[in-house]
């Protein structure tokens, strides 16, 4: 087992690429399933989510084959069988799109309930009830999802009762091959649903409005393999936002779709950060002023991410003043507000708002990452922090972030993984 280890304050200097986004990486490599053919994906970000999406998609049958760091070749037509071990599709949130994706492709799935962070209920109704309309007879039984449509799936009108991407994602997987029209309304607009209508409609799908609250598949009996490259990763690109805004430095983050990050440098342009934009780089400029204080709310895309909230608190608390932030999609996201108390932040939570008093230096503590972007937040809070801080349960981090470590490291932070028997 490894920890993390930074020695604070840090100032950080140069570049740092960004690599392909998890949410659509995941996606894309499920929806691998429904295409029933060999397709070459590239810009997969090296992290755990992604190993373990190959490992169950070898498991089931698929031909995984490593061509780079990034790209690898999948071919579907050998798959198997339709389960997926709760032991391993439980060790993720993902494993759930296999479910929409059999169900397309073969009209039955047996899929282990997700996993995931733990950020409270993470309730599936939705995606229940897309399958359902669409002609499939769900249960939940001994811990799987088990599914099947007597009748073969069918187009149906779906409208969901809040924005979910995974039940989005997952009701594009079980439209896609079905006759007729299938529309689903109130969808959720992320990037990476386009990012997984685009693979679709490279391979042969019909699918339009995905970016809109609006999305309608015709399906198409057959699909075919493609060659796709999945798109940046723009939480990752945020985080290293605030790691150069939080230190105060100046550094050049490339390889992004600078669109995608609009609510974060809006948002923290707020606070006086200032950013240079190219088509395809970020500067984050060297602080010249203090900081103001700002409030947050998360909402789904093009809102202001759930995904950044942990990051962002780390920088409020570097600001003097009063900041909030309003949590409006996880009811529990905000269990590493106590790792950040260790670290002497003064945060208040009430009624999904946590109320920050920044400007009270942090200090180095041992803490652990209680959640993937909890993880990130404590790599922040360690590179401003004065001392030597220690992150214990890393591998939560690793779910999500390439090389977080020998990114920061490049960019001149004092930052090591470190195997926990060479410390204790
Ligand atoms: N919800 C329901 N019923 C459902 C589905 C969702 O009530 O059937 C509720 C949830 O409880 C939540 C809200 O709808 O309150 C939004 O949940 P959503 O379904 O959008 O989240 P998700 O698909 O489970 C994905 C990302 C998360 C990200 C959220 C929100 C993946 C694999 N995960 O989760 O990413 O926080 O969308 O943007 O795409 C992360 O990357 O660290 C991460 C947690």
């Amino acid at each position: 087992m490894e920890k993390i280890v930074i020695s604070g304050p840090s100032n950080l200097f140069g570049s740092v690429k960004i690599s392909g986004m998890k949410n659509a990486a995941v996606a894309v490599l499920f929806a691998t399933i429904t295409v029933n053919d060999e397709c070459i994906i590239d810009n997969l970000p090296d992290i755990s989510d992604v190993n373990l999406s190959l490992k169950l998609l070898e498991n089931m049958g698929a031909i995984v084959v490593k061509l780079s760091d990034t790209k690898y070749k999948i071919d579907t037509r050998t798959i198997t069988t339709i389960t997926a071990p709760v032991e391993e599709a439980g060790k993720m949130r993902a494993s759930y799109y296999i479910a929409g994706a059999c169900l397309s492709r073969f009209g039955v799935c047996k899929v282990g309930l997700p996993g995931g962070c733990d950020f409270g209920s993470r309730p599936i109704d939705q995606h229940i009830k897309a399958f359902e309309a669409m002609g499939a007879k769900v249960r939940i039984d001994e811990g799987y999802i088990d599914a099947s449509a007597v009748n073969g799936m069918r187009a149906a009108n779906i409208y969901f009762d809040c924005v979910t991407v995974g039940g989005t994602i997952n009701a594009i997987l079980a439209a896609v091959r079905n006759d007729g029209l299938t529309i689903i309304d109130n969808a959720a607009r992320e990037p990476h649903i386009v990012d997984l209508a685009n693979f679709l409609n490279f391979c042969g799908a019909d699918i339009t409005g995905a970016g809109t609250d609006t999305i309608k598949i015709k399906g198409q009996k057959q699909l075919h393999g493609c060659e796709y490259t999945i798109i940046p990763d723009m939480i990752e690109a945020g985080t290293f936002m605030i790691a150069a805004a939080a230190t105060g430095s100046e550094i050049m983050i490339e390889n992004i779709i600078p669109k995608h990050l609009e609510s974060m440098t809006s948002k923290l342009s707020e606070t006086g950060i200032r950013f240079e934009e190219g088509d395809e780089t970020l500067l984050v400029c060297k602080r010249t002023e203090p900081l103001r204080p700002v409030n947050v709310k998360t909402l789904p895309y093009p809102g202001f991410p759930t995904d950044m909230n942990p990051q962002t608190a780390v920088l409020l608390c570097c600001i003097n003043g009063i900041s909030r932030i309003n949590e409006t999609i996880f009811n529990d996201r905000f269990r590493y507000v106590n790792e950040l108390r260790r670290m002497g932040a003064i945060i208040d939570i009430d009624n999904g708002i946590a109320t920050i008093k920044g400007g009270i230096p942090l200090k180095a503590a041992s803490v652990r990452a209680v959640d993937l972007r909890a993880g990130a937040a404590m790599v922040l809070a360690g590179l401003v922090a004065e001392g030597n801080t220690s992150i214990d349960d890393i591998f939560y981090i690793e779910r999500g972030y390439d090389s977080i470590v020998e990114k920061l490291a490049s960019l001149k932070a004092i930052i090591k993984r470190v195997k926990i028997q060479d410390i204790t």
